[in-house]
């Protein structure tokens, strides 16, 4: 994973199927496999200032704020929910495997369906 200028970023895959990303002082939760081809996210490229994270396979790029595909190969949306400012972080990879379950099941259809492309 890379970063631009825009402030501090960072990109932690918490689970299997989940990262969280934060930037320009906000939290998000994604899927971590890109929805073209299911290239692996976290060694994609983050934009801080921009707030895009783009696909280290083909290049498709997706908006953090709402998962909108605005480059690269046809493929929909990137799952995103934004986390609330008091949502706590996970301080051990136990608590994270938690905390992910958690959050994972508050936004409803984050995680890729099973068998989906
Ligand atoms: S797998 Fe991500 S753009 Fe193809």
């Amino acid at each position: 994973m890379t970063g631009d200028t825009g402030g501090p970023v960072s990109l932690r895959q918490i689970a299997p199927d989940l990262l969280l990303i934060e930037v320009a002082g906000r939290r998000m939760l994604t899927q971590a496999e890109c929805p073209h081809r299911r290239g692996r996210l976290r060694y994609g490229y983050l934009n801080g200032r921009t707030l895009r994270i783009t696909c280290p396979l083909h290049h498709s790029t997706f908006d953090l704020l709402t998962g909108r595909q605005v480059a690269g190969p046809p493929c929909g949306s990137l799952r995103v929910t934004l986390l609330p400012e008091d949502a706590a972080s996970p301080r051990s990879a136990a608590e994270a495997a938690e905390w992910a379950a958690e959050w994972a099941e508050r936004a409803e259809g984050l995680r890729p369906e099973a068998g989906a492309p």
